[in-house]
Protein backbone atom coordinates (compact mmCIF):
# COMPACT_ATOMS: atom_id res chain seq x y z
CA UNK A 1 0.00 0.00 0.00
CA UNK A 2 2.78 2.45 0.85
CA UNK A 3 4.68 1.13 -2.29
CA UNK A 4 1.96 2.34 -4.55
CA UNK A 5 0.98 5.87 -3.24
CA UNK A 6 5.49 6.55 -3.40
CA UNK A 7 4.59 5.30 -7.30
CA UNK A 8 1.98 7.38 -7.10
CA UNK A 9 3.59 10.71 -6.03
CA UNK A 10 6.36 9.91 -8.58
CA UNK A 11 4.27 9.97 -11.45
CA UNK A 12 2.53 13.38 -10.21
CA UNK A 13 5.99 14.88 -9.85
CA UNK A 14 7.60 13.57 -13.19
CA UNK A 15 3.81 15.00 -14.77
CA UNK A 16 4.08 18.28 -13.12
CA UNK A 17 7.85 18.31 -14.61
CA UNK A 18 6.97 18.00 -18.01
CA UNK A 19 3.73 20.48 -18.21
CA UNK A 20 6.41 22.99 -16.18
CA UNK A 21 9.23 22.28 -18.69
CA UNK A 22 6.90 22.74 -22.24
CA UNK A 23 5.15 25.72 -20.53
CA UNK A 24 8.46 27.08 -19.79
CA UNK A 25 9.97 25.87 -23.54
CA UNK A 26 7.06 27.05 -25.26
CA UNK A 27 7.23 30.69 -23.62
CA UNK A 28 10.47 30.87 -24.41
CA UNK A 29 10.33 29.54 -28.16
CA UNK A 30 7.06 32.59 -28.74
CA UNK A 31 9.72 35.27 -27.74
CA UNK A 32 12.27 35.17 -30.38
CA UNK A 33 12.54 37.03 -33.42
CA UNK A 34 11.23 34.17 -35.46
CA UNK A 35 7.96 33.50 -33.77
CA UNK A 36 7.18 37.13 -34.33
CA UNK A 37 8.20 37.70 -38.01
CA UNK A 38 5.56 34.56 -38.71
CA UNK A 39 3.10 37.49 -38.71
CA UNK A 40 4.76 40.38 -38.55
CA UNK A 41 6.89 40.43 -41.84
CA UNK A 42 6.78 44.28 -42.65
CA UNK A 43 7.50 45.19 -39.70
CA UNK A 44 10.74 42.34 -39.61
CA UNK A 45 11.88 45.27 -43.36
CA UNK A 46 11.57 47.96 -41.68
CA UNK A 47 13.43 46.41 -38.36
CA UNK A 48 15.89 44.90 -40.14
CA UNK A 49 17.00 48.67 -41.78
CA UNK A 50 16.11 50.43 -38.41
CA UNK A 51 18.50 51.62 -36.11
CA UNK A 52 18.09 48.66 -33.54
CA UNK A 53 18.38 45.08 -35.92
CA UNK A 54 20.29 43.99 -32.96
CA UNK A 55 17.56 43.97 -30.73
CA UNK A 56 15.16 41.58 -30.53
CA UNK A 57 11.35 42.65 -31.09
CA UNK A 58 10.32 41.72 -27.58
CA UNK A 59 12.55 44.16 -25.62
CA UNK A 60 10.99 47.03 -27.19
CA UNK A 61 7.05 45.67 -27.29
CA UNK A 62 6.86 43.82 -23.95
CA UNK A 63 4.05 44.02 -21.21
CA UNK A 64 5.56 42.21 -18.87
CA UNK A 65 5.87 37.82 -19.42
CA UNK A 66 2.11 37.51 -17.87
CA UNK A 67 0.48 40.07 -20.30
CA UNK A 68 2.82 39.27 -23.76
CA UNK A 69 1.37 35.70 -23.50
CA UNK A 70 -2.46 35.88 -22.74
CA UNK A 71 -1.98 38.75 -25.36
CA UNK A 72 -0.16 36.61 -27.38
CA UNK A 73 -2.94 34.06 -27.53
CA UNK A 74 -5.60 36.39 -28.20
CA UNK A 75 -3.70 37.16 -31.13
CA UNK A 76 -3.21 33.64 -32.00
CA UNK A 77 -7.29 33.22 -31.78
CA UNK A 78 -7.57 36.39 -33.88
CA UNK A 79 -5.16 35.37 -36.85
CA UNK A 80 -6.61 31.75 -36.99
CA UNK A 81 -10.06 32.52 -37.27
CA UNK A 82 -9.27 35.52 -40.06
CA UNK A 83 -10.52 38.45 -37.45
CA UNK A 84 -7.19 40.66 -38.19
CA UNK A 85 -5.20 39.21 -41.14
CA UNK A 86 -1.83 40.77 -39.14
CA UNK A 87 0.31 41.27 -43.21
CA UNK A 88 -2.29 43.58 -44.06
CA UNK A 89 -4.78 44.94 -41.56
CA UNK A 90 -3.64 48.06 -39.98
CA UNK A 91 -2.44 47.45 -36.56
CA UNK A 92 -3.00 49.17 -32.53
CA UNK A 93 0.42 50.66 -31.38
CA UNK A 94 0.79 51.58 -27.80
CA UNK A 95 3.19 54.44 -28.01
CA UNK A 96 3.17 54.75 -23.76
CA UNK A 97 4.20 51.22 -23.48
CA UNK A 98 7.03 50.91 -25.88
CA UNK A 99 8.60 54.21 -24.44
CA UNK A 100 8.42 52.90 -21.16
CA UNK A 101 10.62 50.55 -22.80
CA UNK A 102 12.93 52.89 -24.50
CA UNK A 103 13.57 54.82 -21.18
CA UNK A 104 14.73 51.50 -19.37
CA UNK A 105 17.42 50.77 -22.06
CA UNK A 106 18.57 54.14 -22.53
CA UNK A 107 17.78 56.28 -19.26
CA UNK A 108 19.50 53.72 -16.96
CA UNK A 109 21.10 55.16 -13.33
CA UNK A 110 24.50 54.28 -15.01
CA UNK A 111 23.88 56.63 -18.13
CA UNK A 112 22.24 59.12 -16.47
CA UNK A 113 25.69 59.62 -13.96
CA UNK A 114 27.57 59.12 -17.15
CA UNK A 115 25.91 61.70 -19.43
CA UNK A 116 24.08 63.90 -17.25
CA UNK A 117 23.46 66.60 -20.22
CA UNK A 118 22.07 64.00 -22.62
CA UNK A 119 19.27 63.60 -19.18
CA UNK A 120 19.21 67.14 -18.95
CA UNK A 121 18.82 67.74 -22.80
CA UNK A 122 15.69 64.98 -22.82
CA UNK A 123 14.53 66.22 -20.13
CA UNK A 124 13.68 69.08 -22.04
CA UNK A 125 12.87 67.83 -25.20
CA UNK A 126 10.26 65.48 -23.29
CA UNK A 127 8.47 68.53 -22.33
CA UNK A 128 7.81 69.06 -26.67
CA UNK A 129 6.55 65.85 -27.12
CA UNK A 130 5.16 63.08 -24.78
CA UNK A 131 7.27 60.14 -26.22
CA UNK A 132 10.97 59.70 -27.75
CA UNK A 133 8.95 58.38 -31.07
CA UNK A 134 7.91 62.38 -31.59
CA UNK A 135 11.82 62.82 -32.56
CA UNK A 136 13.33 59.55 -33.21
CA UNK A 137 12.39 57.12 -35.87
CA UNK A 138 13.66 54.17 -33.67
CA UNK A 139 12.80 50.88 -34.05
CA UNK A 140 10.98 50.65 -37.74
CA UNK A 141 11.72 52.62 -40.62
CA UNK A 142 8.36 54.26 -40.71
CA UNK A 143 8.79 55.18 -44.27
CA UNK A 144 8.86 51.29 -45.38
CA UNK A 145 6.36 50.61 -42.37
CA UNK A 146 3.96 53.16 -43.64
CA UNK A 147 4.09 50.80 -47.28
CA UNK A 148 1.51 48.68 -45.63
CA UNK A 149 -0.84 51.24 -44.64
CA UNK A 150 -1.57 51.64 -48.44
CA UNK A 151 -1.90 47.82 -49.06
CA UNK A 152 -4.22 46.86 -46.26
CA UNK A 153 -7.17 44.63 -47.42
CA UNK A 154 -10.67 45.75 -48.86
CA UNK A 155 -13.43 44.57 -45.87
CA UNK A 156 -16.88 44.30 -47.22
C1 LIG B 1 -0.11 34.36 -34.89
C2 LIG B 1 0.30 35.64 -35.44
C3 LIG B 1 1.12 36.57 -34.57
C4 LIG B 1 2.35 36.34 -34.00
C5 LIG B 1 3.18 35.05 -34.04
C6 LIG B 1 2.74 37.59 -33.36
N1 LIG B 1 1.77 38.55 -33.54
FE1 LIG B 1 1.87 40.48 -32.98
N2 LIG B 1 -0.03 40.80 -33.68
C7 LIG B 1 -0.82 39.84 -34.29
C8 LIG B 1 -2.16 40.38 -34.47
C9 LIG B 1 -3.34 39.65 -35.09
C10 LIG B 1 -2.14 41.70 -33.95
C11 LIG B 1 -3.31 42.70 -33.86
C12 LIG B 1 -3.98 42.54 -32.52
C13 LIG B 1 -5.18 43.43 -32.38
O1 LIG B 1 -5.75 43.86 -33.38
O2 LIG B 1 -5.54 43.69 -31.22
C14 LIG B 1 -0.78 41.94 -33.48
C15 LIG B 1 -0.33 43.13 -32.91
C16 LIG B 1 0.96 43.36 -32.51
C17 LIG B 1 1.46 44.64 -32.04
C18 LIG B 1 0.68 45.94 -31.97
C19 LIG B 1 -0.37 45.92 -30.92
C20 LIG B 1 0.13 45.49 -29.58
O3 LIG B 1 -0.50 44.57 -29.00
O4 LIG B 1 1.13 46.00 -29.09
C21 LIG B 1 2.78 44.45 -31.69
C22 LIG B 1 3.72 45.50 -31.13
C23 LIG B 1 3.09 43.06 -31.94
N3 LIG B 1 1.98 42.43 -32.45
C24 LIG B 1 4.33 42.50 -31.70
C25 LIG B 1 4.59 41.13 -31.75
C26 LIG B 1 5.78 40.51 -31.23
C27 LIG B 1 6.92 41.24 -30.54
C28 LIG B 1 5.66 39.16 -31.49
C29 LIG B 1 6.64 38.06 -31.09
C30 LIG B 1 6.89 37.90 -29.65
C31 LIG B 1 4.39 38.96 -32.19
N4 LIG B 1 3.77 40.17 -32.30
C32 LIG B 1 3.93 37.75 -32.64
C33 LIG B 1 -0.42 38.58 -34.66
C34 LIG B 1 0.76 37.97 -34.27
C1 LIG C 1 17.14 46.45 -25.13
C2 LIG C 1 17.65 47.80 -25.00
C3 LIG C 1 17.15 48.87 -25.94
C4 LIG C 1 15.84 49.26 -26.15
C5 LIG C 1 14.58 48.65 -25.60
C6 LIG C 1 15.92 50.43 -27.02
N1 LIG C 1 17.20 50.70 -27.34
FE1 LIG C 1 17.87 52.27 -28.48
N2 LIG C 1 19.72 51.48 -28.51
C7 LIG C 1 20.15 50.42 -27.74
C8 LIG C 1 21.53 50.14 -28.04
C9 LIG C 1 22.40 49.04 -27.40
C10 LIG C 1 21.92 51.09 -29.04
C11 LIG C 1 23.27 51.23 -29.71
C12 LIG C 1 23.21 50.50 -31.02
C13 LIG C 1 24.48 50.64 -31.78
O1 LIG C 1 25.15 51.66 -31.63
O2 LIG C 1 24.73 49.69 -32.51
C14 LIG C 1 20.76 51.92 -29.30
C15 LIG C 1 20.74 53.00 -30.19
C16 LIG C 1 19.73 53.96 -30.23
C17 LIG C 1 19.76 55.22 -30.93
C18 LIG C 1 20.90 55.69 -31.83
C19 LIG C 1 21.94 56.34 -31.03
C20 LIG C 1 23.08 56.78 -31.90
O3 LIG C 1 24.16 56.92 -31.31
O4 LIG C 1 22.90 56.92 -33.09
C21 LIG C 1 18.59 55.88 -30.69
C22 LIG C 1 18.17 57.26 -31.18
C23 LIG C 1 17.79 55.01 -29.86
N3 LIG C 1 18.50 53.86 -29.59
C24 LIG C 1 16.52 55.29 -29.39
C25 LIG C 1 15.65 54.32 -28.88
C26 LIG C 1 14.22 54.47 -28.73
C27 LIG C 1 13.44 55.71 -29.10
C28 LIG C 1 13.74 53.29 -28.22
C29 LIG C 1 12.30 52.89 -27.95
C30 LIG C 1 11.47 52.77 -29.15
C31 LIG C 1 14.88 52.42 -28.00
N4 LIG C 1 16.01 53.07 -28.42
C32 LIG C 1 14.81 51.15 -27.43
C33 LIG C 1 19.39 49.72 -26.82
C34 LIG C 1 17.99 49.78 -26.72
C1 LIG D 1 12.17 66.62 -28.99
C2 LIG D 1 12.98 65.61 -29.66
C3 LIG D 1 13.53 64.42 -28.90
C4 LIG D 1 12.86 63.55 -28.09
C5 LIG D 1 11.41 63.58 -27.63
C6 LIG D 1 13.81 62.51 -27.73
N1 LIG D 1 15.02 62.76 -28.32
FE1 LIG D 1 16.69 61.60 -28.22
N2 LIG D 1 17.73 62.99 -29.26
C7 LIG D 1 17.22 64.16 -29.77
C8 LIG D 1 18.32 64.96 -30.34
C9 LIG D 1 18.17 66.33 -30.98
C10 LIG D 1 19.50 64.20 -30.14
C11 LIG D 1 20.95 64.60 -30.48
C12 LIG D 1 21.46 65.62 -29.46
C13 LIG D 1 21.45 65.16 -28.05
O1 LIG D 1 22.08 64.14 -27.70
O2 LIG D 1 20.79 65.84 -27.22
C14 LIG D 1 19.09 62.97 -29.49
C15 LIG D 1 19.95 61.95 -29.17
C16 LIG D 1 19.57 60.71 -28.66
C17 LIG D 1 20.43 59.55 -28.51
C18 LIG D 1 21.86 59.44 -28.96
C19 LIG D 1 22.76 60.00 -27.92
C20 LIG D 1 24.20 59.88 -28.32
O3 LIG D 1 25.04 59.90 -27.43
O4 LIG D 1 24.49 59.77 -29.52
C21 LIG D 1 19.69 58.56 -27.94
C22 LIG D 1 20.14 57.15 -27.60
C23 LIG D 1 18.37 59.11 -27.72
N3 LIG D 1 18.32 60.40 -28.16
C24 LIG D 1 17.33 58.41 -27.13
C25 LIG D 1 16.10 58.96 -26.82
C26 LIG D 1 15.10 58.30 -26.00
C27 LIG D 1 15.25 56.94 -25.38
C28 LIG D 1 14.03 59.16 -25.91
C29 LIG D 1 12.78 58.96 -25.11
C30 LIG D 1 12.97 58.79 -23.66
C31 LIG D 1 14.35 60.35 -26.70
N4 LIG D 1 15.62 60.19 -27.19
C32 LIG D 1 13.52 61.44 -26.90
C33 LIG D 1 15.90 64.53 -29.77
C34 LIG D 1 14.90 63.93 -29.02
C1 LIG E 1 13.95 49.66 -30.72
C2 LIG E 1 12.57 49.33 -30.48
C3 LIG E 1 11.82 48.40 -31.41
C4 LIG E 1 12.19 47.16 -31.85
C5 LIG E 1 13.48 46.42 -31.61
C6 LIG E 1 11.05 46.65 -32.61
N1 LIG E 1 10.03 47.57 -32.61
FE1 LIG E 1 8.15 47.30 -33.32
N2 LIG E 1 7.66 49.24 -32.86
C7 LIG E 1 8.51 50.13 -32.23
C8 LIG E 1 7.86 51.42 -32.14
C9 LIG E 1 8.47 52.67 -31.56
C10 LIG E 1 6.58 51.26 -32.72
C11 LIG E 1 5.49 52.31 -32.82
C12 LIG E 1 5.58 53.00 -34.13
C13 LIG E 1 4.25 53.46 -34.61
O1 LIG E 1 3.34 53.69 -33.80
O2 LIG E 1 4.08 53.60 -35.79
C14 LIG E 1 6.49 49.88 -33.15
C15 LIG E 1 5.37 49.32 -33.74
C16 LIG E 1 5.22 47.95 -34.01
C17 LIG E 1 3.99 47.30 -34.39
C18 LIG E 1 2.65 48.00 -34.43
C19 LIG E 1 1.91 48.00 -35.68
C20 LIG E 1 2.58 48.62 -36.84
O3 LIG E 1 2.35 49.81 -37.05
O4 LIG E 1 3.32 47.91 -37.53
C21 LIG E 1 4.28 45.98 -34.59
C22 LIG E 1 3.32 44.88 -35.01
C23 LIG E 1 5.69 45.79 -34.33
N3 LIG E 1 6.24 47.02 -33.98
C24 LIG E 1 6.36 44.59 -34.44
C25 LIG E 1 7.73 44.42 -34.27
C26 LIG E 1 8.47 43.21 -34.57
C27 LIG E 1 7.85 41.93 -35.10
C28 LIG E 1 9.79 43.45 -34.27
C29 LIG E 1 10.99 42.54 -34.47
C30 LIG E 1 11.18 42.04 -35.82
C31 LIG E 1 9.87 44.80 -33.72
N4 LIG E 1 8.61 45.36 -33.76
C32 LIG E 1 11.03 45.42 -33.22
C33 LIG E 1 9.76 49.85 -31.72
C34 LIG E 1 10.46 48.67 -31.91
Amino acid sequence: MKQKSSIVWIVVVVVLAVVLLGTWGLAAKTSTDNFCVTCHAYEKVSWDHGQHPDIGCIACHTKGAFKDKTAGMRKVFLTLTDQVDPHRDNLPSYLEKTHENCVACHMTEEIVEMLPHFKARHDEYLKATPTCMGCHDAGHTLKLKDLRKDNARLRI
